[in-house]
């Protein structure tokens, strides 16, 4: 890659470096309602995230110009209101292709969109909409990849990973950028096309844990299930002890072992 020409028509045309910010979810939110109309593929790419924020409200760490902290501007209002969901599963393919264009196996999607290497994790995604009645107007998609991070701190360092700690050599950022706004658009104008089934297919190909038994917990419930599907609506279904049972996001969590 040279001089940050991305080979897009849209997404990573108009990028927006940073040296440091809080979060560039927070940036790119406060761009898009100062100075509408903000062209569709806005990105803004930060070195430092000093208060990145990650699902259900917890902190996005991650060691100053080593990863990959950035958000992706896009107005998918052709989406009906049942399909939402889709939108979480057209980013979570494109960001599992391109950490795929670089490391060929094990690469998974832990629902609803958290990425997994094997078992640990090597990114986390949080999409931000803008409603309209109920379509969406502006989604913000904020990316945080483990690029070239070797060491996390205590409370997460067995369950996060980065790209050297697997393929023990660094690897440029840009190159991953590049490959990640290729797939980015890829998958956005599929999802705009309406193939729905084939994005469920593909991403029930690449969900971690799907059709194995693992553990769950709800609440103070400790129980073991096996991922059966996933629905429209976004619930994961399990199969525990012989039933079909829906969990929305904040009701289940993977218990992950050490
Ligand atoms: C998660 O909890 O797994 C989601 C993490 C999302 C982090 C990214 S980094 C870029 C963007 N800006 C933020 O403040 N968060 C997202």
């Amino acid at each position: 890659m040279q001089n940050n020409t991305f080979s897009t028509l849209f997404v990573g045309q108009n990028l927006i470096r940073l040296k440091e910010v809080d979060s560039t979810n927070n940036f790119l939110k406060d761009l898009a309602s100062n100075s509408e109309p903000l062209a569709e593929g806005t990105v803004i790419m930060a070195e430092n995230q000093y208060a990145g924020r990650g699902q259900v409200e917890s902190v996005w760490q991650s060691q100053p110009g080593k990863n990959i902290s950035t958000s992706i501007y896009l107005r998918p209002s052709f989406l009906p209101l049942n399909k939402q969901f889709y939108l979480t599963i057209a980013v979570s393919l494109a960001v599992t292709d391109a950490l795929g264009a670089f490391i060929p196996h094990g690469i998974y999607v832990k629902w609803p969109n958290d990425i997994y290497f094997q078992n640990k994790k090597l990114g986390g995604i949080l999409i931000e909409n803008t409603l309209t009645g109920s379509l969406i107007k502006a989604s913000i998609i904020g990316i945080g990849l483990n690029i070239n991070q070797e060491e996390f701190s205590d409370n997460i360092a067995y369950k996060a990973i980065s790209v050297i700690q697997i393929l023990q050599k660094s690897v440029s950022i840009i190159d991953i950028l590049e490959k990640l706004f290729v797939y980015m658009e890829k998958y956005y104008l599929i999802l705009r096309s309406g193939r729905y089934e084939f994005l469920k297919d593909l991403y029930l190909e690449r969900l971690y844990l799907f059709k194995q038994s693992a553990d769950y917990r709800q609440g103070e419930k400790v129980f073991k299930g096996s991922i059966m599907d996933v629905a429209e609506s976004g619930h994961i279904l399990l199969e525990v002890e012989g039933e079909s049972q829906s969990f929305n996001f904040k009701e289940l969590e993977f218990i992950h072992t050490k």
